[in-house]
């Protein structure tokens, strides 16, 4: 019998950490009055929960407008179709992230082209945008992962040189600011989501944002079934699906905005002094700081696990090992999407990967990023942000775990394990 928890010793945590998500009187209030109204759909549209959500969200991510959908994917999807993206047209995104950032590429017949992520900060490596356009290039989509955003001075600039319309995918990052600047308001328009991990929820759900108004009025109507938009300045008539988000979901949000700075500011003390008991932790890295993020977003904490400096155990087990510590967390949380089992594209199925090729594009052959692959299977390690929202003594038990894997690490050579097996796997192909 070992010392740590996965060889059999006492584990160092045994109270579970905060749950996710949370709610008050004030979600039971706002449900009660849509249950009441007998105005339960996204029809007449839009809702009046959901108007009054969208406005506040605006203010908070410094944009004029705002349009909940019913989720983040979507978000994306109608975004592309509001910058007019055409059946063949190449949008940028990076490889290391959610395949709902990418999905919404081939839905509307475009087609993704893979970038690697920068190792400071895992987001899209604004320095090897310009390398991938072509003259088919029309959207530059990256994503804000995590608690870092993508390097935006660099990607706009590079978008503007070559006139490219840029979304950001914020699923990660509500009410994070860079410059002073709310996520999702410096690119042509933003992508949200309210599914249930995220930091505002409505167990499903999503929301897009632009300084735009023609765009927001195309965003409108797409998820409309093709309606007219509230405003139709711009009398743009396009074949819409219904994407809405229907009151109840909307009712749930509200109260979350307003609970959202207070949140945001225990999860970032926490955050502050968890990396004060981790630095200069052999085996451990951060990302680096960038203080061009003026207010933090971190849909979970991630650092970096180095196994070459700590004594070649693989991170599968670091992970695993911490996991029967009582810490949840996770190593492959996300993989290159060119590489995951969520991702069997089949050219058949999206003819724009074909069109004017030689032969069809193979999305899961043709790319190999050296950063996404490290980051997805060697290093990165993920901590839900609620495991933030609690005590010091809470943040204390994780870095206390961290520290007593490592210094125990040898138990784990050759150790097998359910939960080790399980780390190998890409999250949809795990043991239950
Ligand atoms: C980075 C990223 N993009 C897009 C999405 C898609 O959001 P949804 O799950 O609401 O469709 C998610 C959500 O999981 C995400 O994490």
């Amino acid at each position: 019998m070992g010392k740590l928890a996965i060889t059999g010793g006492e584990p160092l945590r045994k109270t579970p950490f905060p749950s996710w998500p949370t709610s008050t009187k004030e979600e039971g209030l706002a449900l009660e009055d849509v249950l009441t109204s007998t105005k339960w759909g996204g029809q007449p549209f839009p809702g009046k929960h959901s108007v009054a959500f969208a406005k506040k969200f605006a203010e908070v991510h410094t944009v004029k407008y705002a349009q909940c959908v019913n989720t983040g994917t979507v978000a994306i999807q109608a975004a592309l179709k509001a910058v007019g993206i055409r059946p063949g047209d190449e949008v940028i995104v990076p490889a290391y992230t959610w395949e709902g950032t990418v999905g919404p590429v081939l839905l509307v017949n475009a087609v993704p082209v893979f970038v690697d992520v920068d190792p400071d900060t895992y987001c899209l490596d604004a320095k090897l945008v310009e390398k991938a356009i072509t003259p088919k290039t029309r959207v530059i989509l990256p994503v804000h992962l995590g608690m870092r955003f993508a390097d935006m001075d660099e990607i706009l600039r590079v978008a503007r040189k070559h006139s490219l319309k840029v979304i950001e995918d914020c699923a990660h990052a509500h009410g994070g600011m860079w410059m002073g600047k709310g996520a999702g308001s410096m690119g042509d328009l933003g992508a949200f989501s309210f599914q249930s991990s995220k930091l505002i929820t409505s167990g499903e759900g999503g929301a897009v944002v632009s300084n735009n108004l023609e765009y927001m009025e195309k965003v409108q109507s797409y998820i409309n079934a093709g309606r007219a938009s509230i405003t139709d300045k711009y009398h743009h008539r396009i074949i819409g699906f219904n994407y809405r988000l229907g009151e109840f979901q909307a009712a749930v949000l509200g109260p979350q905005l307003d609970r959202l700075p207070a949140q945001s500011a225990i999860r970032e003390k926490n955050m502050k002094h968890f990396e004060t008991r981790l630095q200069s932790t052999p085996g451990i890295g951060l990302l680096k700081p960038d203080p061009r993020i003026t207010r933090l977003a971190p849909y979970g904490y991630v650092l970096k696990y180095f196994s070459d400096k700590a004594k070649d155990i693989p991170r599968a087990s670091f992970v695993a090992a911490l996991q029967l510590e009582g810490i949840p967390c996770d190593g492959l949380f996300y993989e290159p999407v060119y590489k995951s089992s969520l991702f069997p594209v089949d050219p058949a199925d999206f003819p724009a990967l074909s069109w004017g090729r030689e032969k069809p594009l193979d999305l899961r052959s043709m790319y190999s990023c050296p950063e996404s692959e490290r980051a997805a299977y060697h290093e990165a390690v993920w901590f839900p942000h609620q495991n933030f929202l609690g005590s010091q003594e809470d943040t204390d038990a994780i870095a206390d775990a961290i520290h007593k894997v490592l210094s125990n690490i040898e138990e784990l050579r050759g150790l097998d394990h359910k939960a080790i097996r399980n780390q190998k796997l890409g999250r949809a192909d795990r043991e239950s």
